[in-house]
């Protein structure tokens, strides 16, 4: 019995550890789409506890987004091409990720100003990826 338990947590984990699709891609998209509204409606409304969701949200989201399995396996000639965009959304990335903490900072300090310029530069980057890499 404990075996066929222990079978079924590898068999579960190996599922949830299965390659990044697209469509994960789009998903994580949305929940980031999503933690973007959530910190603005805590700007809006002066809450902290929604903004830190927010923010929680988003850093949890971007943790997961790289290329889909499929294009980083990619062999061609383009491979060496795509490796400059994998490094060039890792710093978009930690570049969100600082910016989300800063957010969070500067509005615990009452510094909504610097927050929601923090919130700005944020977009900037999401924005700057879609326009270099969008077409992934
Ligand atoms: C590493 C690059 C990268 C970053 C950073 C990034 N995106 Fe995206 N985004 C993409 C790509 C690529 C697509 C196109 C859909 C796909 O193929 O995954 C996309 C599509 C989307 C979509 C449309 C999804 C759909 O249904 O078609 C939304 C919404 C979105 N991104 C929101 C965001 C937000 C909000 C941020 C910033 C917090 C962000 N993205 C940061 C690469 C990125």
């Amino acid at each position: 019995m404990k075996k066929i338990v222990l079978a079924f947590t590898l068999m579960g984990s190996l599922l949830l550890a299965g390659p990044y699709t697209k469509e994960d891609r789009i998903k994580d998209m949305h929940e980031m789409a999503d933690a973007m509204n959530t910190i603005q409606s805590g700007f809006f409304y002066n809450n902290y506890d929604t903004v830190a969701s927010g923010v929680t949200s988003l850093s949890t989201a971007i943790a997961r987004i790289k290329p889909p399995m499929e294009e980083e396996d990619d062999k061609d000639p383009l491979a060496k091409y795509m490796n400059v965009k994998i490094q060039m959304s890792n710093k978009i990335v930690k570049n969100i990720n600082q910016k989300a903490l800063t957010i969070l900072e500067r509005f615990k300090d009452g510094d909504s100003a610097q927050a929601v310029q923090a919130y700005t530069k944020i977009m900037g980057q999401c924005m700057k990826c879609h326009r270099e890499l969008r077409h992934w």
